[in-house]
Parts: C-alpha cells; sequence; structure tokens
C-alpha cells in the first residue's frame, strides 16, 4: 500500500459521512413505509435492513458493524463483525438500527425511526453479548449533578435545580415495562411527570439531552447497544449518559465477562464510545419528536433526519424531498 493510500485508509471520518449516512437512513425509513401498520415487524424490518444496506455500499468507508442486527448466523445481514462501506476513506466502527421501533411500526404508532451512529475505529464498546442496559441521560446541566447510583428523587431534584425550574416541571421518560413500576412510582412521588415510551429509547435518550423538548431525564433498562449509539449522539449534544450492564442470568453475566464486559462498572459516555469523533444520523420512520415520520404526497415523499456531530457540535436537520418514481424498483 502506497503513503498516500495509507494516509487516506487511517484519516478520521470528516464532516461529509455523516451527509452520505442520513442516504441511508432516508432509504432505510422509505422502505419500511409500507409495513406501517401491517403488523408485521419481521418484514418492516428486513425491507428496512435491505435499503440500508444496499446504501451503505455506496458510502466511502469502512465500516466495522459494532452494533447490527445480531449474530451473522441469525443476521444475513447487517450482522456485528461484518464490514460496510465501499472500502475507501476512514475506518470506522459503526452501530446501525434500521429501525428503532419494529413494533410501533408494525402497529402504526408514534416515535419510530433508522438510525446510524459511526466513531473512529475501535472506539464503540461491544456491549452485544449483554442486552441490558441500565441507563441514565440528561442535558450538559446533569452533568456532576446527576449520578446513576443515586435515588431518582434526588437526581429529578438535583436536575431541576440545576435547569432552575420547578421539580414539577421535569418530565422522565422510561420505557413502559413491569421491571420499571417502582421507577415510576418514585418518579411521580418525587413530584415529576412521566414519559413513558412503549418502545425506542434510543430517540427519547436523545430527546433528554436536547434544549427543545419536553423530555429532560431518560431512565431505566433498555437495550444495550441501543445505549451505545445513544451515547454516540449524546456526545455531539454534550450532555450527559451514565449506563450499567444488566444481565439477565448467570449465563449471559459469564458471556459478558468472556467478553471482557464489567458489571461493577458505571460506564460512562468515554467508556461508551472511546472516540470524540462521533457522528449520529437518524429519520423518522413514524411521527416522533426527534424526526416526523415519512410523508407521501403523489409522486413525492417526504422524510426528515437529523444529523450529528461531535466534533463540531452541530444538531442539523435534513429535509428532503424524493421522487416517489425514482424508487418504484430501485
Ligand atoms: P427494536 O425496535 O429493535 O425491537 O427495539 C426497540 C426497543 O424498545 C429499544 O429501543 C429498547 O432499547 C429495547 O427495545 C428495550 O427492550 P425490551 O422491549 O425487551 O424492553
Amino acid at each position: 500500500m502506497s503513503q498516500a493510500e495509507s494516509a487516506e485508509l487511517f484519516q478520521h471520518p470528516d464532516r461529509n459521512l455523516a451527509m452520505e449516512l442520513v442516504r441511508a437512513t432516508e432509504a432505510a425509513a422509505i422502505r419500511a413505509t409500507p409495513w406501517i401498520g401491517r403488523g408485521d415487524k419481521n418484514a418492516a424490518d428486513g425491507a428496512a435492513v435491505d435499503a440500508m444496506r444496499k446504501f451503505l455500499a455506496t458510502v466511502a468507508f469502512s465500516g466495522l458493524v459494532v452494533i447490527g442486527e445480531g449474530e451473522k448466523d441469525d443476521a444475513p445481514m447487517l450482522f456485528n463483525g461484518e464490514i460496510v462501506g465501499n472500502g475507501q476513506g476512514p475506518q470506522c466502527d459503526i452501530a446501525v438500527d434500521p429501525i428503532d421501533g419494529t413494533s410501533l411500526t408494525a402497529a402504526g404508532r408514534s416515535h419510530a425511526i433508522s438510525m446510524i451512529a459511526v466513531a473512529d475505529r475501535g472506539s464503540m464498546l461491544d456491549a452485544s453479548s449483554v442486552y441490558y442496559m441500565n441507563k441514565l441521560v440528561t442535558s450538559e446541566e446533569g452533568i456532576g449533578v446527576v449520578d446513576i447510583h443515586r435515588p431518582i428523587g434526588e437526581n429529578i431534584r438535583a436536575l431541576a435545580k440545576a435547569k432552575g425550574k420547578p421539580v414539577e416541571e421535569i418530565r422522565v421518560a422510561v420505557l413502559d415495562r413491569p421491571r420499571h413500576e417502582v421507577l415510576i412510582q418514585e418518579i411521580r412521588e418525587a413530584g415529576a411527570g412521566t414519559r413513558l415510551i412503549l418502545d425506542g429509547d434510543v430517540a427519547s435518550g436523545i430527546n433528554a439531552a436536547r434544549h427543545d423538548t419536553r423530555i429532560d431525564m431518560c431512565v431505566g433498562i433498555g437495550g444495550s447497544p441501543e445505549g451505545v449509539a445513544t451515547a454516540c449522539a449524546i456526545k455531539a449534544l454534550g450532555g450527559f449518559m451514565q449506563g450499567v450492564l444488566h444481565p439477565m442470568d448467570d449465563g449471559e453475566r459469564q458471556r459478558g465477562l468472556d467478553a471482557g464486559l464489567l458489571f461493577d462498572h458505571t460506564y460512562g459516555l468515554n467508556d461508551l464510545v472511546a472516540s470524540d469523533n462521533t457522528f449520529f444520523v437518524a429519520t423518522g420512520v413514524t411521527d416522533g419528536e426527534l424526526a416526523r415520520g415519512v410523508r407521501r404526497a403523489g409522486n413525492i415523499i417526504s422524510t426528515e433526519s437529523i444529523v450529528l456531530r461531535a466534533r463540531s457540535g452541530t444538531l442539523r436537520r435534513v429535509s428532503a424531498d424524493h421522487q416517489a418514481s425514482k424508487w418504484l424498483d430501485d
């Protein structure tokens, strides 16, 4: 390999990468649209995976899928360990979720997104051997103020003070699951309100770190892969995040230990993704606070996406109109 070639290979991902990647989440969201409300989450996911993979193949980078659709034998495409992209340009880690909220999509509910996160190669935590992680996400006001090991009531009061608003105005997003029954009760007893979400804690985590949303904090046990993807976005937003792995049984704990994961450790943002050069892109599949879902009017399909880049600290909103006729047999 020539010097020039190796210099290109090891360059860091640059700003153009995120704008290229958004084409892949747009494509995944568009292809999933016919399956919204059709009760078949696998079909919706399959359509999104196919589209995302096809577009990723055209992007000038070499992305190692650290967080994908599972193991190679179960997931024919976008599996963990696969290399995506056209092989030119920067070497990166990539986390993909062609649809976060497959059940939401199948049911025709709000808040499903298609997302991709990218960071320098070797910088994303591979937490795939442990399915669940307890997470706490806030905006930057939470830095040095909240802690995942403190009672939720204390965290709520501390964040309210830091944000300069009454506790009653604090909204906490939590997955609506039986495992969170006590947590939900404690949030309400503290005087704050809950935003119970049916699925999709990536979008809620990001919304908790943004300044123009109605969510102040996102807490509770959700997917660990989703936690790492969320961390890439939170870095770009300058927010706060902690995660603690939550194994379901001894077998999972052992697999986690074998993979070098720690259970008595609080994973901070830098543990979840070590690089400060992260990108996050998401396109709305169905309507949500993060992005509007896909719409069609005549021959025009409209998409709305967000593009985050940690190095510049920017959040861009990308609205695109696509000619439906171009998507017929592609
Ligand atoms: P999928 O769309 O990939 O099924 O994930 C949805 C999701 O709600 C994630 O956002 C969340 O982290 C995880 O599932 C929670 O898992 P569970 O449904 O088992 O509580």
